[in-house]
């Protein structure tokens, strides 16, 4: 039975209702009652929630408020999270002018027009997934034989990444994107993750490809550190984000069988339902941390220098006031300015690559499996409400 404790809007992350799709309830009535609220975080920190999609894109467009975990105030999400402030930072923990001048080396490699020339091979890879995963079978788990890889195999191949590697840098991704992993556990992965990275930096300048890694190296600006440093980000963000994205959202349009039949129907309006699926998933789902460097008034609330903001992104994405019918999965909305992306600086530098994936997976798996259906009890599904990035760490799927 839930307790005052837990079922209160002043806990984060707040525990989920029935809807396994839906934002805590807690905070869904804290964004009609009071949308700027205090919370206490893990070890009783408190912090300002921020729940309002006007709220929450205010910050984030906001210099007064920072992503760098240095500065007093700033609201961690575990202990891991915090023993991580002595690790090497890159960009997406820096403000600029330092985080324009690191993300500034990579913007070129993530334009919509550089992605584009991947779509021939991303379609091939999911093409050689698929035949793989439906060979002489009825039943797979989606996850570890679809979702996981895709984006996997992607990233390794523009980074210059080798994926037999897959097993170790995904274990290393799922202890550091635990809720539960102890410090030293964190500590670990991120060191093993690090030792291994930098190596294959390293080795790049002998025998370069056309990676990103190589072409950091040889732009010959950067100490290995930061190579390795941003190495790291992108094989983290680059796959774990996207592989939970396509799962998800696979089970959300098979629990809305009218929606799913409305993409079969239309395939031309894959690039809208992933638009759609992303604002109502909202995979980022504990939120996008900053802290307060300034004194700042967001949405009649004062915020004070020193004090540190969690952005529910979720909640900002099933804001009634700007999405109406916010908590329905309606593929035909207007979905412009959902936040799943980020906002401001910081906005999500992978996203047409995200964007670009998601529907060739999505385009690609209803076209071929005209018959696709959940292949276990909706109730069993794992959500993943143990890790930092939502999903399912499972999706048992026939044809
Ligand atoms: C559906 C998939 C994805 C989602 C939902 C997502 C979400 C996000 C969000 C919310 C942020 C903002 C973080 C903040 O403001 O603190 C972000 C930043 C970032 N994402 Fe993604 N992401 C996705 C896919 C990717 C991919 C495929 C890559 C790389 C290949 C990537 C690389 C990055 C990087 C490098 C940043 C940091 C940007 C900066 O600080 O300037 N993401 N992402």
């Amino acid at each position: 039975m839930a307790t005052v404790a837990d079922t209160s809007p002043s806990s984060h992350p707040a525990p989920r209702g029935t809807c396994p799709f839906a934002p805590p309830p807690v905070y869904q009535q804290a964004r009609h009652e009071e949308p700027i609220s205090r919370i206490a975080l893990y070890d009783g920190t408190p912090a300002w929630l921020i729940t309002r999609h006007e709220d929450v894109r205010a910050v984030l467009a906001d210099n007064r408020f920072s992503s760098d975990p240095e500065n007093p105030g700033f609201p961690f999400l575990t202990e891991a999270a915090r023993e991580f402030v002595t690790v090497r930072p890159t960009f997406i923990r820096l403000d600029d002018p330092e985080h324009g001048r690191l993300r500034r080396m990579l913007t070129g490699d993530f334009t919509v027009r550089r992605t584009a020339t991947m779509r021939p091979e991303i379609q091939r890879i999911t093409d050689e997934l698929i035949d793989k995963m439906i060979d002489g079978r009825q039943q797979a788990d989606l996850v570890s034989e679809f979702a996981l890889p895709l984006p996997s195999l992607v990233i390794c191949l523009l980074l210059g990444v080798p994926y037999e590697d897959h097993d170790f840098f995904q274990e290393c991704s799922r202890v550091l994107l635990h809720r539960g992993s102890t410090t030293e556990a964190v500590v670990d992965a991120n060191a093993r993750l690090t030792e291994y990275i930098d190596a294959l930096a390293e080795s790049k300048r002998d025998n370069p490809d056309d990676g990103i890694l190589s072409r950091l190296v040889a732009r010959g600006e950067l100490d290995i550190e930061d190579i390795g440093a941003m190495g790291r980000l992108l094989l983290i963000a680059g796959h774990e984000t996207t592989a939970n994205m396509t799962s998800l959202s696979v089970l959300a349009l098979l629990r809305n069988p009218e929606q799913l039949a409305h993409l079969r129907a239309h395939p031309e309006a894959v690039p809208a339902a992933v638009e759609e699926l992303l604002r109502y998933l909202s995979i980022v789902q504990t939120g996008l941390v900053r802290t307060a460097v300034a004194d700042a008034e967001i949405g009649g609330t004062e915020i004070r220098a020193g004090e540190g903001v969690v952005l529910q992104i979720n909640t900002a994405n099933w804001d009634d006031d700007r999405y109406p019918g916010a908590d329905t999965l309606d593929l035909t909305r207007d979905t412009r300015q959902h936040l799943a992306f980020g906002f401001g600086v910081h906005q999500c530098l992978g996203q047409p690559l995200a964007r670009m994936e998601l529907e060739i997976a999505l385009e690609t798996l209803l076209r071929r499996l005209p018959d696709l259906k959940l292949a276990m009890p909706f109730e069993d599904v794992p959500f993943r409400d143990d890790m930092l990035i939502y999903g399912v760490h499972e999706l048992q799927v026939a044809w």
